[in-house]
């Protein structure tokens, strides 16, 4: 049994070992015009060591040839193929053990034929939307007729389209084009009945043909009248929204005339895109047409009104606000019939207006976009809209808007005035325009006595200085200021300074108790000296004192410490000061009296900064901001104190409000003195905002529509 199996196992692997070739299928030919003939067949990977002999017959079955082949496929030269023919192919694989025939195929060289890619000759433009399209195949071919597909597509597309068509004579009308459109062409063809496709041929461009100019946009910019009331005006035009890309205009050609004047003025051939004329203060009426060769476009007419007319105003609660990626400009109109808007807009800082200036108009809608990309970033835009009734332009509304704000470049000039005992002013200024980087909302004033905790308060950005109050005297503090935009807050330089450690006032008090205690002493001296020469002679030719061990230095050094805390203890106002104190005029007065208004608020204002503090911290982005900048209330300006008033109002105030100008110099930008007593440590130390209140009080009239927002 087993040795049988042993028998006949290397006979069954010897058997199925061998294997004949897989049969050659899918032949397929390709007659290449005036060339070969290609033929392939599956399977086109390589097996084994299997080679192929191709049997061809032609001449209408009349000649043969063979070919022997590695590969599957197998190309024929133009010996053997001559168009016209039918021919037949039969390829046998073979390897070392056999054989396989495939099927005998047949072809007519009619029905494979693949030509090389035409030639378009000329696209010729015969008229605005048609080109007639000359072309030719690279070989003569006898074959008719022959079917084309010519696809285009206009340049700035991707997008192809295609028309078929039978070719008579090698010429083309496409039609149903664009006007003046540069459009891409490529034809490819095949004899009548072959089912291969020449390749497309190569691209050739073709601009169709232009027709008259459409209307223009236009638009002006009026100056102020002149002495004589003359205007400069300047005429803006361009391309309308809808025109053309490509519309070649050759010139344009101004018209104008006065109101009830037969007068008109041409100025033709100008080639720029702008015109400045020079009118009288009358109504005037302009046209602005383009031209071509092929002749000139509508009028854009446009009406500039006389000098000091009224025009129509109807725009209202315009705002700007920010929806990535756009900016959008919204308004009403108080007059239904307008549906024209003229919307100008140009960086707040342009120096000349009319390279600056662009404009665009928008009908049947009241808002306005612009992509946030178009504008420069940090950079103060004015916008605005004129309401356009037929020719007639009417008054603009401005707002301004940035496409996108940032922190300013740098921080508010800061510095500290009047300091007193308890008291001090920060004042800063205004960052300069091109620094601030968007809308200043607010500052934060931050406060800060020597190892205690800082405090902080935030004011409106029409706030220009702010009072410190419930100093502790003696004490060296820091302040500092930042100027918040929508996108975050710059600190300024930080100021050290430090309180006053004695009044004025207790300069004089002391002086002149010193001074009547000495009076006292020397009548007394004298009247007793009178008796006693000897210490008369002493009081008139006195010994020289050693200053070190006078007793005003002993004041400063010690007895004062404690008669200045004896009075701290006091209430500031006491009696004693009031009625000591000569009448001066602190230079914030008004201020002050505020202050002792709002005294009872003092904690609440406390905690709202820092609350304020807080936010500031967060840097919360608004999407509506309103804008401090109002132009028609310059900032800082409501806090002038009104000349005359400071003089009048003179009550007698006991506040210590001197300022001790050496001490300031001295501790300004330098380390704090001595440490004050313990018992001059303040309980709380507050910031107090004096000013809101009054700036509100001055603010109630403005305006609403100066409010600006982005
Ligand atoms: C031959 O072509 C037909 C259709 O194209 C396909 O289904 C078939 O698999 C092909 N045969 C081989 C062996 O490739
Ligand atoms: C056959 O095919 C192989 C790889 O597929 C290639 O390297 C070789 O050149 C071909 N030979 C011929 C004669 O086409
Ligand atoms: C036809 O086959 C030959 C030989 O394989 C090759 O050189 C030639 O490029 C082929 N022609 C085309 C158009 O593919
Ligand atoms: C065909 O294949 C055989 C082996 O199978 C090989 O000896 C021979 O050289 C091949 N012929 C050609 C023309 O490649
Ligand atoms: C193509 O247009 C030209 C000019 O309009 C015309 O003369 C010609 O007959 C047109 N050809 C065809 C095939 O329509
Ligand atoms: C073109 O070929 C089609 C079939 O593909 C045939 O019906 C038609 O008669 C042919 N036209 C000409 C003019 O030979
Ligand atoms: C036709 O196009 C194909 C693919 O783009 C390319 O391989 C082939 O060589 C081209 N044939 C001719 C005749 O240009
Ligand atoms: C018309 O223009 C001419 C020259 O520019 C001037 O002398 C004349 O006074 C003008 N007439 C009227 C009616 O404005
Ligand atoms: C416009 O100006 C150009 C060159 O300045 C000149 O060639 C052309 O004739 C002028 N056309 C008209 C209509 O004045
Ligand atoms: C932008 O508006 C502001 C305030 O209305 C104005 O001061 C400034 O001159 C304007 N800028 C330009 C370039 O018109
Ligand atoms: C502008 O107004 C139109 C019509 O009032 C409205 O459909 C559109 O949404 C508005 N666009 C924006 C950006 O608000
Ligand atoms: C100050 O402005 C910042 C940023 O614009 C804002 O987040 C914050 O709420 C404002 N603070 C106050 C107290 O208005």
């Amino acid at each position: 049994m087993w040795t049988l199996a042993l028998w006949v196992f290397p006979l069954l692997c010897k058997f199925s070992l061998a294997v004949l070739p897989a049969k050659p299928e899918n032949i397929s030919c390709i007659f290449y015009f005036d060339k070969n003939m290609n033929c392939t067949w599956s399977p086109q990977e390589k097996i084994g060591d299997t080679n192929y002999t191709v049997r061809l017959t032609y001449s209408f079955g009349k000649l043969s040839f063979i070919k022997q082949v590695t590969n599957a496929s197998c190309s024929f030269s133009r010996s053997y193929i001559i168009h016209p023919d039918i021919c037949t192919v039969e390829v046998e694989a073979q390897n070392r053990d056999g054989s396989t025939k495939s099927d005998i195929t047949s072809w007519n060289l009619d029905h494979i034929v693949k030509t090389e890619p035409p030639i378009i000759l000329s696209v010729n433009p015969i008229s605005r939307q048609m080109f007639q399209i000359w072309w030719k195949p690279r070989e003569k071919i006898p074959i008719d007729p022959l079917r084309c597909t010519l696809r285009f597509r206009a340049v700035n597309s991707a997008h192809w389209k295609e028309v078929s068509f039978e070719d008579h004579n090698k010429v083309y009308n496409l039609t149903g084009l664009q006007v003046f459109t540069e459009y891409v062409i490529a034809l490819r063809f095949r004899t009548n009945e072959s089912r291969f496709w020449s390749n497309w041929s190569q691209e050739k461009n073709g601009v169709t043909m232009e027709e008259v100019p459409h209307i223009l946009d236009l638009w002006r910019v009026v100056g102020p009248a002149g002495v004589e009331g003359t205007r400069k005006v300047v005429l803006l035009w361009k391309k309308a929204k809808g025109a053309p890309i490509l519309e070649r205009t050759l010139g344009y050609n101004i018209q104008y005339f006065a109101e009830n004047s037969i007068n008109l003025t041409e100025i033709n051939n100008v080639t720029n895109q702008q015109y400045e004329l020079l009118l009288t203060g009358q109504t005037h009426y302009v046209s602005v047409t383009s031209f071509n060769f092929l002749g000139q476009s509508q009028e854009a007419i446009l009406r500039i009104p006389a000098a000091h007319e009224e025009t129509i105003q109807c725009i209202r609660d315009m705002q700007a606000h920010l929806a990535e990626p756009l900016l959008v400009v919204e308004w009403e109109s108080s007059i239904p019939e307008v549906d024209s808007w003229m919307v100008e807009w140009l960086p707040e800082m342009a120096e000349s207006e009319f390279s600056a200036l662009s404009w665009e108009s928008v009908s049947h809608v009241t808002n306005w976009t612009i992509e946030q990309d178009k504008l420069k970033p940090f950079l103060c835009y004015n916008i605005s809209v004129y309401p356009v009734l037929g020719q007639e332009v009417g008054q603009p509304c401005t707002i301004q808007a940035y496409a996108k704000e940032g922190v300013p470049s740098e921080g508010p000039r800061t510095r500290v005035e009047n300091i007193g005992l308890k008291t001090a002013t920060v004042v800063w200024e205004e960052i300069p325009k091109n620094r601030r980087m968007g809308f200043i909302n607010n500052y934060t004033i931050f406060c800060q006595a020597e190892g205690e905790e800082e405090f902080s308060t935030t004011v409106n950005s029409q706030v220009l200085q702010y009072d410190l109050e419930s100093l502790t005297r003696r004490t060296s503090y820091t302040v500092w200021v930042v100027a918040n935009t929508g996108a975050g807050g710059t600190t300024g330089k930080t100021i050290n300074f430090r309180t006053s450690s004695i009044s004025v006032f207790e300069i004089i008090l002391l002086t002149s108790l010193v001074g009547g205690g000495l009076l006292l002493l020397s009548i007394f001296t004298v009247t007793s000296g009178l008796k006693k020469p000897n210490r008369l002679t002493r009081l008139c030719c006195p010994d020289v004192p050693n200053p070190a061990e006078s007793s005003l230095a002993t004041w400063i050094g010690d007895d004062f410490k404690r008669k200045s805390s004896l009075k701290e203890s006091d209430n500031p106002g006491s009696t004693e000061d009031r009625i000591l104190k000569p009448c001066s005029i602190p230079a914030d007065l008004i201020d002050k009296l505020v202050v002792n208004f709002e005294n009872f608020l003092e904690v609440l204002s406390a905690e709202e900064a820092r609350k304020g503090q807080e936010s500031i911290l967060g840097g919360e982005a608004n999407e509506y901001v309103t804008s401090p900048s109002r132009p028609d209330c310059p900032p800082g300006g409501s806090f002038k104190r009104p000349p005359g008033n400071t003089h009048t109002q003179c009550l007698g105030t006991t506040e210590e409000t001197y300022t001790e100008f050496t001490e300031q110099l001295l501790s300004s930008g330098q380390s704090p003195g001595p440490e004050p007593l313990s018992e001059e440590r303040p309980p709380n130390p507050y910031l107090k905002n004096s000013v809101t209140t009054r700036e509100f009080l001055v603010h109630g009239n403005i305006p609403e529509h100066t409010k600006r927002e982005i």
